[in-house]
């Protein structure tokens, strides 16, 4: 039996990688989703492929650094299925420069807007209904960088996700008796096109060593499936092998 019959997700950055494994995954439970990002093409993509597969899909375009439009998703999620049980935040991403010598100030800001304040006002717009159900559950995608951050994720990014992860902390110290719970999933390298923005692009040989997205998609839908009553705090999830990555260190420090 699927295990999200009845409910209903809002995944960010739903058009690609881990964000559309996830809701690919989600929908195959059977929660109806609605998928945000900016580029509507590869959300009707997306959607296309839930509602190939019998589930039940809703395409929203936005920029998730507009806080406004960020509430807005949430509100329209609510007034289309009338509910929303599971906010997965992912969309994220780097800066430009991923030195600490040369990151400049908006460029530090505007990841931070991304990664950490995006997620928080997401949150905070799917809290009233979750709170007055007395259930809800948030994923939030952090990333290795967090605890272990080198020049090729950037000191803006790992300094993003590791505040996004306290921010998860707070929500679950502050509102787990109200049935709330938040996980934060900490990947290692996954193929997806984020990776087209590093100073040294992987190659096919270094790609075949990560994680593919529905790796990674396979933790959110554990977090979200498990019963209310049990709550999945953090999860680190790694390729299994680890590679070279100093010629990528290298490559980064000159950005
Ligand atoms: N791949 C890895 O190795 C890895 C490791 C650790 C953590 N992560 C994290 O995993 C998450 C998913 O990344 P991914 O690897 O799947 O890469 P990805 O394919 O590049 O996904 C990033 C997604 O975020 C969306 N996005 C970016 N800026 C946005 C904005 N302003 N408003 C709305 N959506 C926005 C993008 O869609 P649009 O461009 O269409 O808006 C895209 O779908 C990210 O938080 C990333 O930091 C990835």
């Amino acid at each position: 039996m699927k295990q999200l019959n009845g409910q209903v997700a809002l995944v960010t950055g739903a058009g690609t990688g881990i964000g559309r494994a996830s809701a690919i995954a989600l929908a195959g439970e059977g929660a109806a989703v609605t998928l945000v990002g900016r580029r509507q093409g590869l959300l009707d993509e997306t959607a296309t492929a839930i509602r190939g597969a019998g589930g039940t899909a809703l395409a929203l375009s936005a920029d998730l650094t507009d806080h406004d439009a960020a509430r807005g998703v949430v509100a329209r999620t609510e007034s289309e299925f009338g509910r929303l049980d599971v906010l997965v935040n992912n969309a994220g991403g780097p800066s430009r420069s991923r030195s600490v010598r040369t990151i400049g100030a908006e460029d530090f800001a505007a990841v931070h807007r991304l990664n950490v304040t995006a997620p928080l006002i997401l949150t905070q717009a799917a809290l009233p209904a979750m709170l007055a159900r007395g259930t809800g559950t948030v994923i939030t995608i952090s990333s290795y960088a967090a605890v272990n951050c080198t020049p090729m994720s950037g000191v803006a990014y790992g300094a993003a996700k590791a505040a996004v992860a306290s921010v998860m902390q707070s929500l679950n110290n502050e509102l787990r008796d109200q049935g709330l719970r938040a996980c934060t999933i900490y990947p290692g390298e996954a193929d997806t096109p984020i990776l087209e923005s590093r100073a040294l692009v992987p190659d096919a040989e270094a790609r075949a060593t990560m994680m593919q997205p529905e790796d990674v998609a396979a933790i959110v839908r554990l977090c979200a499936c498990l019963p209310g009553r049990t709550l999945v705090e953090e999860v680190y999830v790694r390729p299994t092998r680890l590679r070279d990555i100093s010629a990528d260190i290298t490559a980064a420090t000159q950005t």
